[in-house]
């Protein structure tokens, strides 16, 4: 058994789950930092469970830190079988739970995980998204929006792009 932050993230990093695209998602939400050029990608696939709506299953990409990659994997399987209001109530601290508290410069990477759920939950309510939509030529364009071409979003599916402050 890890002790230790680092150990516990490279325990989780090195059998990471629910890592890719999800090609039948529901919903999809994207976040980008331009502090550290780092984005995460959440999917979500919603099912109905004893008549209430619940996510089935939950699914990332993230590009770059592995503290991010770390509480991604954690938090698809943490999702799992719970409800949108269940999910909308987690934040980075409970997503990221397993791995202890986040040392304060690696905050914003939990946080980043919570806004592509938050993402997600929003599109898939029809809801605003929960910042600024960079635009072509934007600050993060050359991390984020780049990306979209390979980005695995279908048709059908719904799309979020946020950049975090
Ligand atoms: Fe940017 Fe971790 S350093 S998400």
């Amino acid at each position: 058994m890890s002790d230790s932050f680092e150990e516990k993230v490279r325990d989780a990093i090195a059998n990471p789950k629910n890592m890719g695209e999800m090609s039948d998602a529901d919903a999809v939400g994207t976040v980008g930092s331009a502090d550290c050029g780092d984005m995460v990608r959440m999917w979500l696939k919603f099912s109905e469970k004893d008549g209430r709506k619940v996510i089935d299953r939950a699914s990332f990409q993230s590009f770059g830190c592995q503290t991010a990659i770390a509480v991604a994997s954690l938090a698809t399987e943490l999702l799992a079988g719970k409800t949108v209001e269940e999910a909308r109530s987690l934040g980075a601290g409970d997503l990221s739970e397993p791995l202890g508290p986040l040392p304060p410069m690696k905050m914003h990477c939990g946080q980043m995980v919570e806004g592509a759920l938050r993402e997600a939950l929003r599109a898939e309510a029809g809801e605003p998204a929960g910042g600024a939509i960079e635009g072509p030529g934007g600050p993060a364009a050359a991390t984020l929006l780049d990306s979209l071409a390979t980005s695995g979003v279908s048709a059908g599916q719904k799309l979020r792009i946020v950049k975090l402050d």
